[in-house]
């Protein structure tokens, strides 16, 4: 198993090179099996999820075509060949149950492995279910499998979310695309992602309004042709290298990072003392003077991502003052603490909120990744450890971070892959 190996004190100086958001390519590939035609995606990111929902959509027997052979154009689409997304792959990666909506739209029928819990949670897919039950399918669940299916076309419903789920906003957005009739999601997600996909979908000839608001509306066509599309840039990506900048000093520039999704971040690396400056092809991050404790409450997209969270305690941990950041999506997304403590932060957990009382200097220290957040938040704190920290269980980072010790090290940090 690989691990990385990270030797600390380092200042960063240069540029990284923002890839593809991660969380819109995945659903836009599934919305790929929304159409007989072929809908082709630009600036793919080349992650081990990618290439999990490329098994996935090979397994369900859709076309995908690799168009330059370096994995960053595909175009995704034709007939459906299988509707069972077996659970060695839906384990591996919950946003398969992304597939299940747009196969009940094309097919009428599915069967998806239920994904379980995972790292960070319980993470549940009812909204998911309930959505498409007032569309009109029957769902069962039974062996570990939702199996589902209705008579002809879904119908096109009113579905008022009780809670904001990103997942489930996709999954029923993507169905109502092909429904009979009008679809409306009442307290919809609204992270760029999001837009992102309805976008797309507009593009490849589907009727929605209220793209980016937390109201969709969308009138059922019968069909959906080819487009080309080009994913936006990562914003969490952005903002941990945003984050790695700060933690050990010095000047990034991040090419191709786009401000625009990442008020809450920006705003929130502005005040801890991290200067931001926009430029026409990206974001400037520099850090030079100390960094102040700052609080911090995760919340659904325009507030502050769970999905930085992890990252953000890392620089916390070596902040002036203390901050308290509360996690209020995930109920055990604090996997990262004692690791984070292992290398000698102060953090202390309270129910859904952590206390991190700054400390001068971390030292370098074997640590164990859990997810992908966690594992980079370690490489982070490793980046201003004294001494070498070693992160395990690194495949947890190549889900979702491409090429990420060549980008920290193409900025002078002393960090290495072992193979
Ligand atoms: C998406 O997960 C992201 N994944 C996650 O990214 C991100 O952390 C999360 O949204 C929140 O922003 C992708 O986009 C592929 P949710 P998703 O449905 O859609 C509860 C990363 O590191 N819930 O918005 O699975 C759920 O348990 C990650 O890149 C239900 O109760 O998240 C959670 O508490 C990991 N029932 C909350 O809602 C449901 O049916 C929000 O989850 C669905 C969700």
């Amino acid at each position: 198993m690989d691990r990385i190996r990270i030797r600390g004190g380092k200042p960063l100086s240069g540029t990284i090179a923002i890839g593809g958001a991660k969380n819109a390519a995945l659903p836009l590939m599934v919305a790929g099996m929304l159409t007989d035609e072929k809908l082709t995606l630009a600036n793919v990111p080349r992650l081990a999820d990618i290439e999990t929902m490329a098994s996935l959509l090979g397994v369900l027997d859709i076309g995908i075509d690799d168009l330059n052979g370096d994995g960053r154009v595909l175009a995704i689409g034709g007939a459906i060949g299988s509707n069972e997304a077996p659970y060695d792959i839906v384990r591996k990666m919950r946003a398969s149950i992304l597939v299940l909506g747009p196969l009940l739209a094309r097919v009428g029928e599915a069967r998806v492995s239920l994904p379980g819990g995972c790292a960070i949670g319980t993470r549940p897919v009812d909204l998911h279910l309930k959505g498409l039950t007032q569309m009109g399918a029957e769902i069962d669940l039974e062996g570990g499998y939702i199996s589902a299916r209705v008579a002809g076309r879904l119908k096109g419903a009113t579905i008022l979310f009780p809670q904001v789920s990103v997942g489930a906003t996709e999954n029923l957005l993507m169905a109502a695309t092909l429904a009979d009739g009008r679809t409306e999601l009442l307290n919809a997600a609204r992270e760029p992602e999001i837009a992102d996909l309805a976008t797309c979908l507009i593009a490849m000839g589907a009727k929605i309004e209220g793209v980016g608001s937390d109201r969709l509306v969308i009138e059922g066509v019968p069909r959906l042709h080819a487009a080309r599309h080009t994913i936006l840039p990562d914003r969490i990506e952005t903002g941990t290298y945003a984050c790695a900048a700060a933690i050990a000093g010095g000047a990034v520039m991040l090419a191709g990072a786009s401000a625009a999704h990442l008020g809450a971040v920006l705003r929130t690396l502005a005040e801890c003392g991290v200067e931001i400056e926009e430029r026409p092809d990206g974001l400037m991050i520099r850090r030079e003077a100390g960094l102040r404790g700052v609080d911090v409450m995760t919340e659904p997209y325009p507030g502050f991502p769970t999905d930085m969270q992890a990252q953000f305690m890392a620089l916390m941990a070596v902040a002036d003052g203390a901050a308290m950041l509360t996690e209020t999506i995930f109920e055990n997304r604090f996997m990262h603490v004692p690791e984070l403590n292992r290398m000698g932060a102060r953090i202390n957990v309270h129910g859904a909120s952590a206390i991190v009382r700054g400390v001068a200097a971390l030292s370098g220290a074997p640590v164990m990744a859990t997810d992908l957040r966690a594992s980079v938040s370690l490489v982070l704190a490793g980046l201003a450890a004294q001494g070498e920290t070693v992160v395990n269980r690194v495949y947890h980072l190549d889900r979702g971070y491409e090429a990420l010790e060549a980008k920290l090290a193409a900025c002078g940090a002393a960090i290495e892959r072992i193979r």
